[in-house]
């Protein structure tokens, strides 16, 4: 099926009109580290109500179509009406939380098939939009995650998908971690997160500092972005396993056939 033209831009080239990604609000911050203090904690009844209504009837509650069908999320599909409509009519910023990229598909994937990967762990989602790899953690039994995303309306999106998972909602950062000294993390995860040369950069510097103060372990979900093919962090990175991407994502990401997990070891 063939996207609206205004979605194409955000949903097909992910990172290669970085203008796509830099005009969204990058810098609201709805919590502060510590991330026990985080007002997204606790059942969601903090939500906005305006903005969950929003949500509610612009999204469409599905588990096909990914390689996780069982996890439910709130996505923007065929049936929404926005996918059909110019992309500048949605009001709010860019909607990355409405999809769930290949990249975070084969970390999920991964975390459920290998629960051992978290289970009792900390688990940080860099960049966790629809919350769906948070979620696959939390699945696994990690005993404490955290989902990270400086878009706030991600943060929205996230608590009602861990209930439509009937989870309770971990906590919700919308602060920009790369700007942040590195806490200690068992694991940190990153789904479809190399769309960006400058990105990639700050993301390679600051997990460097994971990995070299903590030993964290790092794991890296991406179906092939030339952003991340062509980044220096490539030497650095041990295949830990390929999926073949199911047709209906393969369509939504312009022939995109795989998606693999990576684990970074600089
Ligand atoms: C392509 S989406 C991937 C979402 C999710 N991980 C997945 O695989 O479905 C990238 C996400 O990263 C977020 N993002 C971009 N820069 C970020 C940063 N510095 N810190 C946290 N999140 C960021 C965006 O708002 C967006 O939701």
């Amino acid at each position: 099926m063939a996207l609206s033209p205004g979605w194409r831009a955000f949903a097909l080239l992910p990172g290669t009109h970085c203008g796509v990604f830099r005009k969204a609000p990058r810098s609201s911050c709805l919590s502060s580290f510590p991330w026990g203090h985080c007002p997204w904690r606790g059942t969601g009844s903090s939500l906005d109500p305006e903005m969950k209504a929003f949500l509610e009837e612009n999204t469409e509650v599905t588990s096909s179509g990914s390689l996780t069908p069982e996890i439910r999320l709130r996505l923007l599909t065929p049936r929404c009406k926005f996918w059909w409509e110019r992309a500048d009519l949605w009001p709010h910023s860019d909607p990355y939380w409405a999809i769930y990229w290949p990249g975070g598909q084969a970390l999920s994937r991964y975390l459920l098939d290998n629960p051992d990967v978290v289970r009792g762990k900390s688990v940080l989602d860099l960049g966790s939009g629809c919350g769906a790899t948070a979620i696959a953690a939390k699945m696994s039994r990690a005993c404490r995650i955290l989902a990270n995303d400086i878009d706030p309306i991600a943060g929205v999106a996230i608590t009602l998908n861990c209930e439509l998972n009937q989870l309770n909602p971990f906590p919700i950062l919308t602060k920009n971690v790369l700007d942040l000294e590195q806490d200690k993390w068992d694991l940190i995860v990153l789904g479809d997160m190399f769309y960006d040369e400058d990105l990639a950069d700050s993301l390679h510097r600051w997990l460097k500092g994971c990995f070299w103060t903590h030993r964290t372990q790092v794991l890296i979900g991406d179906p092939g972005r030339p952003q991340f093919r062509g980044h220096s962090i490539q030497h650095q990175l041990h295949k830990v396993v390929e999926y073949s991407l199911p047709e209906a994502t393969r369509q939504e990401n312009n022939g995109l056939t795989t998606s693999t997990v990576w684990e970074f070891q600089p």
